[in-house]
């Protein structure tokens, strides 16, 4: 199965089984703006529940916050968001379609490496054993001329970002002969900036309403409400100020699914540390978030690092985490030190003092900070797109959610294995003990072979069959998803072995 054909798998999956609907699908759908059903909520939640309590219930000194959407609309003046937040967008006179044209260089920039990695992998299927990639790639007059092509169109590219050379940046799609993927024409218009924030109006008419924005990223709420956590909190520098919320960005290319939407979720955590400190937090910084994406145990292989080549002109240093998607490495997480820049920002446009006072050393500053900035609906398809897995069974197909079992939006299914016989009772019986403390789901239509294989379809971990040796001696069959083996436990039992394969608590350990 290719790439695309399983991404479009996953996508028709995420429907059937509840998780991910079209906003608005009863009138066609809404582009980019997607509802999150009944197990996807449940998955959403879980995330939400694993990142809160790394961030804030293992680190003392970060605390939480839920500022609101609406801002006051000066703050997106001080941050940048009304000059800068734009995206470079070009359109294809024949197709009609619109393009982000950073984007469309990026992809022609990845086609370098992929046709690198396609030598590499030719030679060491060549080579053996005695393959040398770094010589390899060292030496290999096809390698050194891909990476001298992609050099080079990357230099030209930050240039011409830098430089904010809308022209130059469409020379470079001139240049390099990239064409429109729907008409695979040439036939370019020019490129024009796009602002991405969505505006919309506070007060009524008559009392002269107020041109208001939806945020575009949460962080300002943190930033606008650092004296307010620093002085009620008491907090001590180094601390940080975590929360999740909603963004919104009028995107001007929505595609991949959930990866670029409209409407989307944050966890965004922003660390306030002592000017000259600030390169150290980062580092410790990205060890952490690193670790955090791995304790999943979805693979080390499907996370690397991209280093910004153009920094913005407030950062300092800025990494990327990547995540394998089915359609290829693409950024789920930013982790950028950010100077003083908006702190200073707000500071300036406010005209109120923002400053800490380090009693110790008897002076004042201005904090830098360090950001950890993860999109909550990528982190879900990261989830989703590594569980799922189509396996042969015997003369069928079983599609399973391998979703790591802390996360998974059911725990446990309980199901009588007739609708008969006094098994229904004793299954609800077990439900009920099982549900105050566990996601559990009862089920008695259809198969149990046939129950068994829906279960596996949403990532349920366990489930427990209630049959007549129950009622007699208080045990019940337990299937595990992965294996799909089967074991005698008993009743009593079963909350403990549940629990403790599905505890939150196994992932958080690894990260201490
Ligand atoms: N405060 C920093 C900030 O907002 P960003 O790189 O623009 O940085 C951070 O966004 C994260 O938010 C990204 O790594 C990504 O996971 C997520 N994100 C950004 N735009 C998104 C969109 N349109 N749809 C879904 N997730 C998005």
């Amino acid at each position: 199965m290719t790439q695309e054909d399983l991404f479009k798998k996953i996508v028709s999956h995420c429907k059937e089984y509840g998780f991910i609907f079209q906003s608005s699908e009863l009138y066609d759908g809404l582009s980019a703006v997607y509802d999150y059903g009944q197990n996807g909520v449940e998955l959403k939640n879980n995330i939400k529940e694993y990142w809160w309590k790394a961030m804030v219930q293992l680190n003392e000194e970060v605390v939480g916050l839920d500022s609101a959407i609406f801002m006051h609309p000066t703050i997106w003046k001080a941050s940048g968001h009304v000059d800068a937040f734009n995206d470079p967008l070009i359109d294809n006179k024949d197709s009609k379609k619109r393009y982000r044209a950073d984007v469309l260089i990026e992809d022609h920039i990845e086609k370098f490496n992929d046709k690198i990695n396609k030598e590499v992998e030719k030679a060491r299927k060549r080579f053996g054993d005695a393959f040398n990639e770094e010589q390899f790639r060292s030496t290999n007059q096809r390698v050194l001329d891909y990476q001298a092509k992609m050099d080079a169109v990357k230099a030209r590219f930050v240039k011409a970002l830098e430089d904010n050379d809308l022209d130059g940046i469409r020379q470079i799609i001139i240049d390099e002969g990239i064409v429109c993927p729907i008409s695979g024409t040439k036939n370019w218009t020019e490129v024009r900036q796009f602002n991405l924030m969505f505006d919309t109006k506070l007060g009524s008419v008559a009392e002269g309403a107020n041109t208001i924005y939806l945020r575009p990223e949460t962080a300002q709420g943190i930033f606008v409400n650092y004296l307010n956590v620093q002085k009620t909190g008491r907090m001590k520098i180094p601390f940080g100020i975590a929360q999740i919320g909603k963004a919104f960005r009028n995107e001007i290319v929505a595609r991949q699914f959930i990866f670029r939407m409209r409407e989307f979720e944050q966890m965004e955590m922003q660390y306030f540390v002592k000017p000259g400190t600030e390169l150290d937090w980062f580092e410790k910084w990205r060890e952490k978030r690193l670790k955090w994406h791995k304790a999943l145990g979805m693979g080390d292989n499907k996370y690397r690092w991209h280093k910004h080549d153009k920094l913005a002109h407030y950062a300092n240093a800025a990494y990327d985490i990547e995540f394998d998607f089915p359609f290829g490495f693409k950024e789920i997480e930013g982790i950028h030190s950010r100077t003083n820049f908006d702190l200073s920002q707000h500071q300036q446009f406010s005209g109120k003092k923002i400053q800490y006072f380090d009693n110790e050393a008897n002076e004042g500053y201005t904090p830098y900070v360090v950001e950890t900035s993860i999109g909550l609906d990528r982190m879900f398809l990261s989830v989703i797109s590594s569980a799922y897995c189509e396996e042969q069974v015997g003369d069928e197909t079983r599609v399973v959610l391998r979703i790591p079992a802390p996360l998974a939006p059911v725990k446990v299914a309980v199901l009588p294995l007739v609708k008969k016989d006094g098994l229904p009772e004793l299954a609800e019986k077990i439900m009920n003990r099982l549900k105050l403390n566990l996601n559990c789901q009862y089920e008695e239509k259809d198969s149990i072979g046939k129950r068994y294989r829906r279960q596996d379809a949403i990532g349920t971990p366990f489930c427990i069959t209630v049959d007549h040796q129950s009622a007699e001696d208080g045990t019940v069959t337990l299937r595990h998803r992965d294996t799909m083996e089967q074991e005698r436990v008993s009743i009593d039992d079963i909350e403990r072995i549940v629990t403790e394969k599905c505890d939150i608590k196994n992932l958080l350990r690894q990260l201490m």
